[in-house]
């Protein structure tokens, strides 16, 4: 009989990563990546003290109600709209997130977004591995909008968005933001960048990100009409999560070329994408891999490990897991 904490790891990661689990938990992780349903986690976590899973797996009220031993779930993502965060503190689990490992992978990637959309990399990539590039391109082909210079937008403040905008100043470009809540002054001077309300990063950006978390206020926050007030010749980037931006909106809108191009890694019900958006040139798709680097994946399974051995009391954060979640959780 195992007396070591019970944990279940949802997908496979670097075995050497989640290796120090092993001298306190009974660690079951599985080997192969699948989808895991309502049913599947609930039995997962019957018998588990821990677990530690990923933004595909969703874990509210019903998934736990079997668990009576479960105290705690690392999510393997900073984005945690996976975890119904009200059933588990009532519930008495502490949850935590990655917040801090992945912030510079993301904050490359939008920018990545924003430069193939404005410069028209993918259409220009699709045209050339067809062998459509037989003579010289024409002068005035293949015209794009310039990124350097122009006015960044950035809707979410929060650490991606704080890495995204204090890049902008290579491209010489002023940032403007709008947040739930107006950074304070050090931070707006370092990040160089403005508050300003919704209206007026809609209309001034000529270039604009998404960086807030889903929640119920934020589903479709950018929708037909908010697209209608960006400049015809602006660039529109989701690194965030599908369902703040209205897909469906955004292809008639880039279809219309009310706007100029998009960039997006996320979307709403991904993997299955709005089939319009694959008709379109003027929209870079990426099957949501922003933090996807080798060394950030090191770290935001690090992060979660870390986070679950503080729990249990071990490690070098023993007792205080650093990316709690719900503080509010009650320790039975
Ligand atoms: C995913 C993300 O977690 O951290 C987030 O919120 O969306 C990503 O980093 C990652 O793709 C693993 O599924």
């Amino acid at each position: 009989m195992n007396s070591k904490p019970r944990l279940w790891i949802s997908r496979p990661t670097f075995d050497e990563v989640v290796a120090p689990l092993d001298a306190y938990f009974d660690v079951h992780a599985e080997t192969v990546e699948r989808r895991f349903d309502s049913d599947d986690i609930a039995q997962r976590l019957a018998d588990c003290d821990a677990a530690i899973v990923g933004m595909k797996e969703h874990i509210g009220a019903r998934e736990v109600a079997g668990a009576p031993r479960l105290r705690m779930i690392a999510n393997f993502s900073v984005g945690h709209d996976n975890l119904d965060l009200a059933a588990l503190t009532a519930a008495g689990i502490a949850a935590s997130n990655t917040a801090g490992a992945l912030d510079d992978s993301v904050a490359d990637f939008a920018w990545a977004l924003m430069l193939a959309a404005a410069r028209r990399l993918g259409e220009a990539e699709r045209w050339v591995r067809a062998g459509q590039w037989r003579h010289p391109p024409q002068f005035l082909d293949w015209l794009g909008t310039d990124v350097f210079g122009g006015t960044l937008g950035i809707l979410g403040m929060g650490r991606i968005g704080r890495a995204i905008a204090r890049r902008a100043a290579g491209f010489r470009m002023p940032v403007i933001y709008h947040n739930r809540s107006r950074l304070d002054a050090a931070t707006e001077r370092d990040c160089a960048a403005r508050y300003v309300d919704k209206a007026e990063l809609l209309r001034e950006a000529d270039v604009l990100v998404v960086v807030v978390p889903l929640t119920e206020k934020t589903r479709h926050l950018i929708g037909a009409d908010e697209l209608a007030a960006m400049k015809p010749t602006a660039v529109l980037v989701n690194v965030a999560r599908g369902g703040v931006v209205d897909d469906a909106a955004l292809a008639q809108a880039l279809a219309d070329k009310r706007i100029a191009a998009a960039g997006l890694d996320v979307f709403d019900g991904e993997p299955a994408l709005n089939p319009a958006l694959l008709d379109l040139e003027n929209v870079v798709l990426t099957p949501h891999v922003a933090s996807s680097t080798r060394g950030t994946r090191r770290a935001m399974v690090a992060t979660a490990v870390d986070n679950v051995l503080a729990f249990f009391g071990h490690g070098p954060h023993a007792g205080k897991p650093p990316n709690l979640l719900n503080p509010g959780y009650t320790k039975t």
